[in-house]
Protein backbone atom coordinates (compact mmCIF):
# COMPACT_ATOMS: atom_id res chain seq x y z
CA UNK A 1 0.00 0.00 0.00
CA UNK A 2 0.82 3.73 -0.79
CA UNK A 3 1.57 6.23 1.81
CA UNK A 4 -1.42 8.55 2.65
CA UNK A 5 -1.91 11.60 0.76
CA UNK A 6 -1.51 14.81 2.13
CA UNK A 7 -4.57 16.62 0.55
CA UNK A 8 -7.34 14.73 2.39
CA UNK A 9 -5.58 16.18 5.54
CA UNK A 10 -5.97 19.74 4.64
CA UNK A 11 -9.67 19.44 5.44
CA UNK A 12 -9.72 17.73 8.54
CA UNK A 13 -11.74 20.41 11.60
CA UNK A 14 -9.43 21.39 14.65
CA UNK A 15 -11.27 19.37 16.64
CA UNK A 16 -10.78 15.73 15.17
CA UNK A 17 -7.68 16.44 13.95
CA UNK A 18 -6.83 16.82 17.40
CA UNK A 19 -8.42 13.87 18.11
CA UNK A 20 -6.33 11.81 15.65
CA UNK A 21 -3.07 13.15 16.39
CA UNK A 22 -3.48 11.84 20.10
CA UNK A 23 -4.90 8.37 19.06
CA UNK A 24 -1.63 8.22 16.79
CA UNK A 25 0.23 9.15 19.33
CA UNK A 26 -1.22 6.41 21.50
CA UNK A 27 -0.60 3.86 18.96
CA UNK A 28 3.06 4.64 18.26
CA UNK A 29 4.30 4.75 21.89
CA UNK A 30 7.85 4.94 23.00
CA UNK A 31 8.70 4.54 18.95
CA UNK A 32 7.55 8.18 18.59
CA UNK A 33 9.15 10.99 20.00
CA UNK A 34 7.88 14.38 19.14
CA UNK A 35 10.13 17.44 19.72
CA UNK A 36 8.69 21.24 19.57
CA UNK A 37 10.65 24.51 19.40
CA UNK A 38 9.30 27.70 21.70
CA UNK A 39 8.09 29.44 18.03
CA UNK A 40 5.36 26.83 16.94
CA UNK A 41 1.91 27.23 16.88
CA UNK A 42 -0.20 26.27 20.24
CA UNK A 43 -1.82 23.43 18.50
CA UNK A 44 1.11 21.89 17.38
CA UNK A 45 3.35 22.70 20.89
CA UNK A 46 0.64 20.98 22.69
CA UNK A 47 2.10 17.50 21.26
CA UNK A 48 5.60 18.09 21.97
CA UNK A 49 6.72 15.70 24.44
CA UNK A 50 9.69 18.38 24.16
CA UNK A 51 10.41 21.55 23.73
CA UNK A 52 13.32 23.83 23.98
CA UNK A 53 15.37 26.14 22.37
CA UNK A 54 17.81 24.75 19.09
CA UNK A 55 20.69 23.61 22.06
CA UNK A 56 17.88 21.77 24.23
CA UNK A 57 16.30 20.22 21.36
CA UNK A 58 18.91 19.05 19.91
CA UNK A 59 20.58 17.14 22.66
CA UNK A 60 17.14 15.66 23.64
CA UNK A 61 17.48 14.30 20.09
CA UNK A 62 20.92 13.09 19.84
CA UNK A 63 19.78 11.03 23.46
CA UNK A 64 16.37 10.21 22.60
CA UNK A 65 15.73 6.58 22.19
CA UNK A 66 12.51 7.02 19.90
CA UNK A 67 12.67 5.13 16.66
CA UNK A 68 10.71 8.12 14.86
CA UNK A 69 11.98 12.00 16.17
CA UNK A 70 9.26 14.12 14.35
CA UNK A 71 10.53 17.75 14.37
CA UNK A 72 7.70 20.53 15.31
CA UNK A 73 10.57 23.15 14.15
CA UNK A 74 12.36 24.19 11.11
CA UNK A 75 14.39 22.22 8.60
CA UNK A 76 17.77 23.03 9.81
CA UNK A 77 16.40 21.07 13.22
CA UNK A 78 15.32 18.11 11.54
CA UNK A 79 18.94 18.13 9.93
CA UNK A 80 20.71 17.98 13.52
CA UNK A 81 18.07 15.76 14.65
CA UNK A 82 19.19 13.05 12.16
CA UNK A 83 22.87 13.77 12.24
CA UNK A 84 22.96 12.64 15.95
CA UNK A 85 20.84 10.24 16.18
CA UNK A 86 21.83 6.86 15.45
CA UNK A 87 21.23 4.97 11.69
CA UNK A 88 18.34 3.56 12.46
CA UNK A 89 16.57 6.50 13.53
CA UNK A 90 14.35 8.27 11.66
CA UNK A 91 13.93 12.45 11.94
CA UNK A 92 10.43 13.73 10.46
CA UNK A 93 9.82 17.28 9.22
CA UNK A 94 6.25 17.36 9.16
CA UNK A 95 6.29 20.11 6.02
CA UNK A 96 9.46 20.26 3.62
CA UNK A 97 8.42 24.04 3.22
CA UNK A 98 9.40 24.84 6.87
CA UNK A 99 12.79 26.40 6.51
CA UNK A 100 14.77 29.29 7.89
CA UNK A 101 15.26 32.48 5.80
CA UNK A 102 18.06 33.50 7.34
CA UNK A 103 20.03 29.88 7.03
CA UNK A 104 19.39 30.40 3.22
CA UNK A 105 21.50 33.04 3.21
CA UNK A 106 24.80 31.18 3.99
CA UNK A 107 25.08 28.17 1.00
CA UNK A 108 28.23 26.34 0.67
CA UNK A 109 29.48 27.96 -2.41
CA UNK A 110 29.05 31.42 -1.48
CA UNK A 111 30.91 30.36 1.72
CA UNK A 112 33.64 28.59 0.15
CA UNK A 113 34.28 31.63 -2.22
CA UNK A 114 34.69 33.55 0.64
CA UNK A 115 36.95 31.05 2.25
CA UNK A 116 39.31 31.39 -0.80
CA UNK A 117 39.02 35.07 -1.24
CA UNK A 118 40.11 35.62 2.47
CA UNK A 119 42.86 33.09 1.79
CA UNK A 120 44.30 35.94 -1.14
CA UNK A 121 45.35 37.76 2.01
CA UNK A 122 44.96 35.71 5.44
CA UNK A 123 46.50 31.93 5.92
CA UNK A 124 42.59 30.83 6.52
CA UNK A 125 43.51 27.16 7.63
CA UNK A 126 45.78 28.50 10.05
CA UNK A 127 44.18 31.95 10.81
CA UNK A 128 40.87 31.75 10.67
CA UNK A 129 37.94 29.78 12.84
CA UNK A 130 34.92 29.04 11.28
CA UNK A 131 31.90 29.26 13.15
CA UNK A 132 28.11 28.42 11.65
CA UNK A 133 24.97 29.56 13.75
CA UNK A 134 23.38 26.16 14.19
CA UNK A 135 20.44 28.11 12.02
CA UNK A 136 22.18 26.85 8.65
CA UNK A 137 21.93 23.96 5.91
CA UNK A 138 23.92 20.65 7.58
CA UNK A 139 26.40 20.82 4.37
CA UNK A 140 27.83 24.32 6.55
CA UNK A 141 28.44 22.73 9.33
CA UNK A 142 30.23 19.92 7.45
CA UNK A 143 32.27 22.37 6.45
CA UNK A 144 32.92 24.03 9.97
CA UNK A 145 34.05 20.23 10.65
CA UNK A 146 36.39 20.20 8.23
CA UNK A 147 38.22 23.26 8.48
CA UNK A 148 38.60 22.54 12.33
CA UNK A 149 35.85 24.85 13.21
CA UNK A 150 32.67 24.97 15.55
CA UNK A 151 28.88 25.01 15.25
CA UNK A 152 26.98 27.41 18.05
CA UNK A 153 23.49 28.80 19.24
CA UNK A 154 22.24 31.47 21.15
CA UNK A 155 22.69 29.81 24.21
CA UNK A 156 26.49 29.03 23.99
CA UNK A 157 27.73 31.59 21.55
CA UNK A 158 30.08 33.14 23.58
CA UNK A 159 31.67 29.92 24.77
CA UNK A 160 31.67 29.46 21.16
CA UNK A 161 33.69 32.32 20.56
CA UNK A 162 36.01 32.01 23.34
CA UNK A 163 37.25 28.31 22.04
CA UNK A 164 37.31 29.71 18.46
CA UNK A 165 39.76 32.45 19.67
CA UNK A 166 41.77 29.79 21.55
CA UNK A 167 42.18 27.84 18.00
CA UNK A 168 42.93 30.71 16.03
CA UNK A 169 43.07 34.78 15.90
CA UNK A 170 40.04 35.25 13.51
CA UNK A 171 36.60 34.08 13.31
CA UNK A 172 34.45 33.71 9.71
CA UNK A 173 30.76 33.60 11.69
CA UNK A 174 28.17 32.89 9.55
CA UNK A 175 25.03 33.34 8.75
CA UNK A 176 24.21 35.58 11.44
CA UNK A 177 25.45 38.98 11.56
CA UNK A 178 23.64 40.13 14.46
CA UNK A 179 24.04 36.74 16.72
CA UNK A 180 28.30 37.45 15.96
CA UNK A 181 28.42 41.15 16.46
CA UNK A 182 25.91 40.87 19.62
CA UNK A 183 28.07 37.86 21.33
CA UNK A 184 31.38 39.77 19.85
CA UNK A 185 30.42 43.26 21.44
CA UNK A 186 29.94 41.45 24.70
CA UNK A 187 33.56 40.37 24.59
CA UNK A 188 34.57 43.54 24.48
CA UNK A 189 35.21 43.42 20.98
CA UNK A 190 35.67 46.61 19.24
CA UNK A 191 32.47 47.17 16.42
CA UNK A 192 35.29 48.51 13.99
CA UNK A 193 37.25 44.21 14.74
CA UNK A 194 33.76 43.11 13.45
CA UNK A 195 33.22 43.79 9.88
CA UNK A 196 30.86 42.71 7.46
CA UNK A 197 31.19 40.24 4.38
CA UNK A 198 28.84 41.19 2.12
CA UNK A 199 28.71 38.01 -0.16
CA UNK A 200 27.57 39.87 -3.01
CA UNK A 201 30.96 41.79 -3.58
CA UNK A 202 34.26 41.00 -4.34
CA UNK A 203 36.64 40.26 -1.17
CA UNK A 204 33.20 40.80 0.79
CA UNK A 205 33.34 44.41 -0.17
CA UNK A 206 36.31 44.94 2.08
CA UNK A 207 40.21 45.98 2.01
CA UNK A 208 42.87 44.09 2.63
CA UNK A 209 43.72 46.49 5.65
CA UNK A 210 39.60 45.49 6.81
CA UNK A 211 40.45 42.13 6.67
CA UNK A 212 43.71 42.14 8.31
CA UNK A 213 42.27 44.32 11.08
CA UNK A 214 39.65 42.32 12.06
CA UNK A 215 38.61 39.65 14.87
CA UNK A 216 35.45 38.72 13.40
CA UNK A 217 34.11 38.72 9.82
CA UNK A 218 30.66 38.63 9.57
CA UNK A 219 28.39 36.87 7.06
CA UNK A 220 26.01 39.27 5.81
CA UNK A 221 22.63 37.38 7.22
CA UNK A 222 19.87 38.39 9.48
CA UNK A 223 16.61 37.12 10.44
CA UNK A 224 13.48 38.48 8.76
CA UNK A 225 11.53 38.00 12.00
CA UNK A 226 13.94 40.04 14.57
CA UNK A 227 15.23 42.20 12.20
CA UNK A 228 11.74 43.91 12.83
CA UNK A 229 12.12 45.15 16.36
CA UNK A 230 13.34 48.91 16.91
CA UNK A 231 15.26 50.63 19.60
CA UNK A 232 12.00 52.92 19.67
CA UNK A 233 9.90 49.89 20.60
CA UNK A 234 12.16 49.55 23.85
CA UNK A 235 12.07 53.71 24.12
CA UNK A 236 8.13 53.45 23.90
CA UNK A 237 7.88 51.26 26.17
CA UNK A 238 10.15 52.49 28.72
CA UNK A 239 7.82 55.40 28.63
CA UNK A 240 4.68 54.35 29.45
CA UNK A 241 6.45 51.54 31.94
CA UNK A 242 9.34 52.85 33.37
CA UNK A 243 9.31 50.28 35.84
CA UNK A 244 9.41 47.03 32.89
CA UNK A 245 11.77 44.96 31.81
CA UNK A 246 13.13 44.10 28.17
CA UNK A 247 15.09 40.74 27.03
CA UNK A 248 15.58 40.24 23.51
CA UNK A 249 16.52 37.36 21.48
CA UNK A 250 20.03 37.71 19.75
CA UNK A 251 19.17 37.63 16.22
CA UNK A 252 17.41 41.45 17.02
CA UNK A 253 20.12 44.05 15.96
CA UNK A 254 22.94 45.80 18.43
CA UNK A 255 21.15 48.55 19.22
CA UNK A 256 18.08 46.49 20.44
CA UNK A 257 20.37 44.35 22.35
CA UNK A 258 22.26 47.02 23.52
CA UNK A 259 18.80 48.82 24.42
CA UNK A 260 17.68 45.39 26.22
CA UNK A 261 18.38 44.47 30.11
CA UNK A 262 18.50 40.93 28.85
CA UNK A 263 19.55 39.19 26.13
CA UNK A 264 19.30 35.77 25.31
CA UNK A 265 17.98 32.66 23.23
CA UNK A 266 14.07 31.75 23.63
CA UNK A 267 14.80 29.12 26.53
CA UNK A 268 16.46 31.92 27.90
CA UNK A 269 13.82 34.94 27.77
CA UNK A 270 10.93 32.09 29.02
CA UNK A 271 13.39 31.09 32.14
CA UNK A 272 13.62 35.17 32.67
CA UNK A 273 9.92 35.52 32.91
CA UNK A 274 9.33 32.47 34.67
CA UNK A 275 12.27 33.61 37.70
CA UNK A 276 11.06 37.20 37.77
CA UNK A 277 8.52 38.56 40.71
CA UNK A 278 5.16 38.23 40.64
CA UNK A 279 4.09 41.93 39.51
CA UNK A 280 7.11 42.10 36.83
CA UNK A 281 6.06 43.73 33.26
CA UNK A 282 7.77 42.34 30.64
CA UNK A 283 8.76 43.36 27.02
CA UNK A 284 9.83 40.87 25.00
CA UNK A 285 11.76 40.79 21.34
CA UNK A 286 11.42 37.45 19.73
CA UNK A 287 8.67 35.86 17.45
CA UNK A 288 4.83 36.23 18.47
CA UNK A 289 3.90 32.62 19.05
CA UNK A 290 6.55 32.66 21.78
CA UNK A 291 5.02 35.77 23.55
CA UNK A 292 1.51 35.05 22.95
CA UNK A 293 1.75 31.65 25.29
CA UNK A 294 4.34 33.23 27.68
CA UNK A 295 2.03 35.97 28.16
CA UNK A 296 -1.15 33.23 28.64
CA UNK A 297 1.45 31.48 31.27
CA UNK A 298 2.61 34.55 33.08
CA UNK A 299 -0.91 36.03 33.34
CA UNK A 300 -1.84 33.73 36.76
CA UNK A 301 1.46 34.52 38.40
CA UNK A 302 0.50 38.39 38.01
CA UNK A 303 3.15 38.93 35.27
CA UNK A 304 3.03 41.16 32.44
CA UNK A 305 4.43 40.24 29.05
CA UNK A 306 4.23 42.19 26.02
CA UNK A 307 5.17 41.77 22.33
CA UNK A 308 8.32 43.84 21.23
CA UNK A 309 6.92 45.35 17.54
CA UNK A 310 3.45 47.33 16.75
CA UNK A 311 3.64 45.12 13.62
CA UNK A 312 2.50 41.19 14.50
CA UNK A 313 5.73 39.39 13.29
CA UNK A 314 5.53 35.69 13.23
CA UNK A 315 7.99 33.49 11.81
CA UNK A 316 5.83 32.04 8.49
CA UNK A 317 8.82 29.06 8.24
CA UNK A 318 7.65 27.65 11.63
CA UNK A 319 3.82 28.35 11.09
CA UNK A 320 3.86 25.87 8.13
CA UNK A 321 3.81 23.09 10.62
CA UNK A 322 0.27 22.81 11.62
CA UNK A 323 -2.09 19.88 13.16
CA UNK A 324 -3.45 18.55 9.46
CA UNK A 325 0.66 17.79 8.69
CA UNK A 326 1.68 17.01 12.01
CA UNK A 327 -1.70 14.38 11.70
CA UNK A 328 -0.61 12.94 7.97
CA UNK A 329 3.16 11.82 9.17
CA UNK A 330 1.49 10.33 12.18
CA UNK A 331 -0.98 8.18 10.53
CA UNK A 332 1.81 7.46 7.59
CA UNK A 333 3.60 6.13 10.91
CA UNK A 334 1.06 4.38 12.29
CA UNK A 335 0.31 2.46 8.82
CA UNK A 336 4.09 1.68 8.17
CA UNK A 337 5.04 4.47 6.06
CA UNK A 338 7.72 7.16 6.76
CA UNK A 339 7.01 10.23 4.94
CA UNK A 340 8.99 13.79 4.65
CA UNK A 341 12.39 11.83 6.32
CA UNK A 342 15.03 14.25 6.78
CA UNK A 343 18.34 12.49 5.94
CA UNK A 344 21.77 13.61 5.49
CA UNK A 345 24.52 12.32 3.62
CA UNK A 346 26.86 10.09 5.62
CA UNK A 347 29.73 11.91 4.62
CA UNK A 348 28.63 15.13 5.14
CA UNK A 349 26.67 14.23 8.58
CA UNK A 350 30.16 13.15 9.60
CA UNK A 351 31.86 16.00 9.25
CA UNK A 352 28.95 17.66 10.57
CA UNK A 353 29.00 15.97 13.27
CA UNK A 354 32.70 16.98 13.99
CA UNK A 355 31.49 20.58 14.25
CA UNK A 356 28.34 19.58 16.67
CA UNK A 357 30.51 17.97 19.04
CA UNK A 358 33.33 20.95 19.60
CA UNK A 359 30.09 22.72 19.89
CA UNK A 360 28.70 20.13 22.81
CA UNK A 361 32.40 19.79 24.25
CA UNK A 362 32.17 24.11 25.31
CA UNK A 363 28.87 24.05 26.28
P1 LIG B 1 16.85 29.48 19.85
O1 LIG B 1 17.97 28.51 19.74
O2 LIG B 1 17.11 30.59 20.80
O3 LIG B 1 15.57 28.77 20.16
O4 LIG B 1 16.69 30.22 18.46
C1 LIG B 1 16.31 29.57 17.29
C2 LIG B 1 15.81 30.49 16.29
O5 LIG B 1 15.61 30.16 15.15
C3 LIG B 1 15.57 31.85 16.68
O6 LIG B 1 15.09 32.58 15.62
FE1 LIG C 1 14.92 31.31 10.97
FE2 LIG C 1 14.23 33.71 11.95
FE3 LIG C 1 12.41 31.76 11.74
FE4 LIG C 1 14.36 31.61 13.58
S1 LIG C 1 12.70 33.12 13.50
S2 LIG C 1 13.66 29.96 12.25
S3 LIG C 1 16.07 32.54 12.44
S4 LIG C 1 13.50 32.79 10.05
Amino acid sequence: MSALAIDPYLKIDDLTCEQRILAAKEKLGQRLVILGHHYQREEVFKHADFSGDSLKLSRQAAQSAAEYIVFCGVHFMAEVADILSRPEQIAILPDLGAGCSMADMANLLKVEQAWQALGQYVDVENQITPVTYINSAANLKAFCGRHHGIVCTSTNARRVLEWSFKQREKVLFFPDQHLGRNTGYRMDIPLDQMVVWDFNQPHGGLSEQQIHDAKIILWDGFCSVHQLFEPEDIDNFRAQYPEGKVVSHPESAFEVCEKSDEVGSTEYIIETVNQSPRGSRWLIGTELNLVNRLAKQSEPDGKFVHFMSPIVCMCSTMFRIDPPHLLWVLENLVEGHVVNQIKVEPQEAAEAKIALENMFSVS
